[in-house]
Formats: structure tokens, C-alpha cells, sequence
């Protein structure tokens, strides 16, 4: 029992006892009154009146002091227990436990309190869990975005750093968390950023550049202020985006530009230069006429076959680019591609034997397959001095094709071989221009195998000669050319 129930029942006593002596009180003097009235001679009636009025008044009391305690006790159920239920709820609400809960089902104001507090309860209850779940979402987010995120207070201290920037300037939080932002992040850039967006309250960004070891990361800082809602200034966030491989892009663009201009211009020059020495009167000694038609001739067949790459290679790299997938006999492709570069070698007088495995068929596209062997075979006859020997051979095993095409020639430095497959790149840039070439030959190769999911590698030996060999996969249980590719 509680304070209130002690209290109720101790006002239950006092009435209890007061109605007790009024009750004495009143029978006493009942009592007198009889005596005084009945004097001496009615004693034995008047003992008897005296007796019934004790009685009346011991069973009156009784009866008062029944319903008193009743109603003490209807009072402690109804009111006094669902109050203190209903406040020992409050204070748990009050100390964060969002479950607890009242009694419900009691009637009158107190069963109103417990339900209103209820009531309080569940909405609490929803309130913090869909917070928890915004919070949740909001860290989920924070934490998965590819951008490093800072988040500056307005006296300058550090108040977040997401996984990101972690990964990006590789130290803990605990590093970064509750300190100065000029203290732990040494960039200039940064500061410089911050800087601008406390003075201008503006967003402002800039480049800054990381160097790890041999790898150097291009990020991009983008800074902007926070205000609260009203208009209170609370502190800068700051969003480190790297734009490492979009800086690679631009580079491989401007080289690639750069390539394709000087490449032009070299053939362009030649043509230029000879028909304005014709015009200057070349054109009347016959020999220097033929001579110089020829060079403007062979320049001019150069610059076709440089554009005709360009734009094989442009047609290739395209992202909607697709081949035309039918069963090729790889081995017929093989003898057709040596009869078209025959000529070729026979100028060299270079022998070209094969070792075929017969009909070895794979799912491909002809045409770009053609297009891979007629670049390697003539580049094998290109870099064979006269008189080489070429072999090719075939195998067609399991579930793939090898087809290996090895020269006599001149072989290539091993630290060569890595960028070989690059647009433009030659060993000797001067004699691949010589022989015609264009530098774009191995790089279509390579994109024409990739499209095919197959595989191309060089072993070579300076001075000895070259292999390369391009592996093909046959189409088994697994498709190896996903439908929407
Ligand atoms: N069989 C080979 N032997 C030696 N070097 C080769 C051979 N094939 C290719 N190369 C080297 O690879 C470079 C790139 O080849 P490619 O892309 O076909 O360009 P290109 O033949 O037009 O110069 C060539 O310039 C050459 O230096
Ligand atoms: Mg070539």
C-alpha cells in the first residue's frame, strides 16, 4: 500500500472514531436523560431502554464503519491504485523505456490518465523508432557514399568523417573526430575551401592533389556552409570527390588528339611539301616527277589507311558496338587471311608454313576475326627482315582455339610489351611509319578480342623473333556473350 492508501485509511480511522465517541456520547446521554425522565421507580424499564439504545448504536456503528471501509477500499481501487501505476509509467516514460505501459480498462478520470498516458507511450515509441530508422538510413547512406564527407562545426572543430574520406587520407576517425579541421588536415586546398565559405558564406571548391606511393589521386573538394532554420550559421560540410580516373580520361583524350594530329600532319607535310616542289618546276625532270608522285602516292594511301583505322577503332570502342556472332571456321579464316598477306612476304621472300588443326569452328564474328589475324600476320612480315620464316599454327582443343602466329624478326624489348596494345604506341616509331603502319593495328586486335571474351599474348625474344598468340573460347553450357551485350 502506498502513501495515499496509508493517508485514505488513517481519515478512515479518524471518522471511525469520532463517529465512535459521538455515538458513546449520544447513547450516555440517552441514557441520562431516560433516568431523569423514568426517575427511581421505572429503573428496570429504563435499564432496558438503555440496552436497546447501547444496542442501536453498537450495530449503527457497525453498519457506518462497514460502508466507510467499503468505500476507503472502492476508492483505493478505482482511484488511488490506477494513479500510481499511472505515475510509476510516466517516470518510466520519462526515463527513455518507451514500452511501458498503464493499467488500462479502469473507469473515470484515473482510467483516462492511464489511457492518455498509454496513448503518450506508443506515440513516443513510434517517434524514436522512426527516428532510429532515419538515423540508421541516414549513417548507411553517409557511410556507402563513394565521396568523402567532413562535417565542420562552426568553431571549426571536426564533427564527422564518413568511411570514405577515411579510405581516401588513410587515418582513423579518432584521428580527425573533436579536433581543429587546420590541425589534422594539412592540405591547403582544404583550409583554403573552408576558409572561403566562412568569409562569403558561398559554396566554393577546389582540386588538391594526393600523392600515395607511385599512385597520385586527383580529388576534387567541394565546400558549402550549413545554416539551422533560422538562418544561424552552424558550420561547413565538405565533400572530397574523386575524379582520379576522370583526370586519366581527359589525359588519354588530349593525348590521343594530340596523336591523331601529328599523325596527320606527318603524311600531310610529305604531300604538301612534294607538289609544291613539283609546281617549283620538279614536274619537268621525269625522274623526279615519278619518284615524287610515288612518295605523294604512298602518303596518301598512309593517311587513307590511318583514317580507315580510326574510324574501325572508333566503331569498335563504341559502347553499342556488336559483333555479328555466327559458327567460324577458324581454320579456313586462317588459309584465307595468309593467301591475302602473301604477296606481302613474298616480296620479302619471308616462307610462311602452318601446322592447322583442321575445322576448328567457334561461335565469332568473321569479318573482326579476319580483321585480328591480317594485323598480326602482316605485322610478323612488317617487323621480319627478308628472307624470315613465319609459323602459325592451330589447335583446337576442348572448349577453346589457340591460334599462334611466331616470326624470325626483330623481336621487342620485354618493358615494350605492356604498352603495345596502346593507341599509337610503336617501338620504332620510324620504321613502323616506314612500313605504313599506323600504330592502331594491336589496338584494334586487343578490342576485337575483348569483344570476343578472348585473349591475345606476346612472348618475344629481341633479335630472335615473336609470338603471338590469340586464344579463343568455345561457346560451352554458359553463354560467354551475355544477351544484352
Ligand atoms: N611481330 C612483331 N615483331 C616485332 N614488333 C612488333 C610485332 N608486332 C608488333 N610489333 C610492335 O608493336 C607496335 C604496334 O603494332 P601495331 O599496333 O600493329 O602498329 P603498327 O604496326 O602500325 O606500327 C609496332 O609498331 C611494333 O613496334
Ligand atoms: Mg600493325
Amino acid at each position: 500500500m502506498n502513501n495515499n492508501g496509508r493517508i485514505l485509511l488513517v481519515y478512515a480511522l479518524i471518522i471511525l472514531i469520532l463517529m465512535l465517541s459521538f455515538g458513546l456520547v449520544l447513547a450516555q446521554y440517552a441514557q441520562q436523560s431516560i433516568i431523569e425522565v423514568v426517575g427511581e421507580n421505572g429503573m428496570e424499564r429504563a435499564e432496558e431502554a438503555s440496552r436497546n439504545i447501547w444496542f442501536m448504536t453498537f450495530i449503527m456503528i457497525s453498519v457506518i464503519a462497514m460502508a466507510l471501509i467499503t468505500i476507503c477500499y472502492q476508492i483505493f481501487i478505482k482511484y488511488v491504485d490506477p494513479m500510481r501505476k499511472a505515475t510509476d509509467t510516466a517516470e518510466e516514460l520519462s526515463h527513455g523505456n518507451y514500452r511501458a505501459r498503464a493499467d488500462s480498462g479502469v473507469f473515470g478520470d484515473a482510467g483516462r490518465l492511464g489511457a492518455v498516458i498509454n496513448e503518450l507511450g506508443r506515440h513516443l515509441k513510434e517517434l524514436t523508432s522512426v527516428q532510429g530508422m532515419q538515423e540508421t538510413r541516414l549513417s548507411a547512406v553517409i557511410n556507402h557514399m563513394s565521396s568523402g564527407l567532413v562535417l565542420i562545426d562552426e568553431k571549426g572543430y571536426i564533427q564527422l568523417v564518413n568511411e570514405s574520406f577515411i579510405r581516401t587520407f588513410k587515418e582513423d576517425k579518432a584521428y580527425y573526430l573533436d579536433y581543429l579541421y587546420h590541425e589534422v588536415v594539412p592540405h591547403e586546398e582544404v583550409q583554403s575551401v573552408v576558409e572561403n565559405v566562412y568569409m562569403f558564406e558561398e559554396p566554393d571548391s577546389q582540386m588538391l592533389t594526393i600523392q600515395r606511393g607511385l599512385e597520385r589521386k586527383f580529388i576534387q573538394v567541394n565546400g558549402a556552409p550549413i545554416f539551422k532554420e533560422n538562418k544561424r550559421w552552424q558550420g561547413v560540410v565538405l565533400v572530397f570527390h574523386d575524379i582520379t580516373e576522370l583526370k586519366k580520361l581527359e589525359q588519354m583524350r588530349k593525348d590521343f588528339v594530340a596523336n591523331v594530329s601529328h599523325e596527320l600532319k606527318t603524311p600531310i607535310t610529305s604531300i604538301r611539301g612534294f607538289a609544291e616542289t613539283l609546281l617549283e618546276g620538279a614536274a619537268e625532270d621525269k625522274e623526279k616527277n615519278e619518284q615524287f608522285l610515288g612518295i605523294m602516292l604512298k602518303e596518301s594511301t598512309r593517311l587513307e589507311t590511318l583514317i580507315h583505322d580510326l574510324l574501325e577503332l572508333t566503331k569498335i570502342e563504341r559502347e553499342d558496338f556488336q559483333l555479328s556472332l555466327q559458327q567460324v571456321n577458324i581454320t579456313d579464316l586462317v588459309m584465307e587471311t595468309k593467301k591475302l598477306v602473301q604477296t606481302q612476304a613474298d616480296r620479302k621472300g619471308i616462307r610462311i608454313s602452318e601446322h592447322l588443326d583442321t575445322d576448328a569452328v567457334c561461335e565469332g564474328d568473321s569479318t573482326r576475326i579476319r580483321q585480328v589475324l591480317i594485323n598480326i600476320l602482316s605485322n610478323a612480315i612488317t617487323y621480319t627482315p627478308d628472307r624470315g620464316e613465319i609459323n602459325v599454327r592451330l589447335h583446337d582443343e576442348k572448349d577453346r582455339i589457340t591460334v599462334s602466329v611466331s616470326d624470325s624478326g626483330i623481336g621487342i624489348p620485354p618493358e615494350e610489351i605492356p604498352r603495345l596494345f596502346e593507341r599509337f604506341y610503336r617501338v620504332d616509331r620510324a620504321r613502323s611509319r616506314n612500313s605504313g603502319g599506323t600504330g592502331l593495328g594491336l589496338a584494334i586486335v586487343k578490342h576485337i578480342m575483348e569483344a570476343h571474351r578472348g585473349e591475345v599474348y606476346v612472348q618475344s625474344v629481341p633479335g630472335e623473333g615473336s609470338e603471338f598468340t590469340l586464344v579463343f573460347h568455345k561457346v560451352t553450357g554458359e553463354k560467354i556473350f551475355p544477351a544484352e551485350e
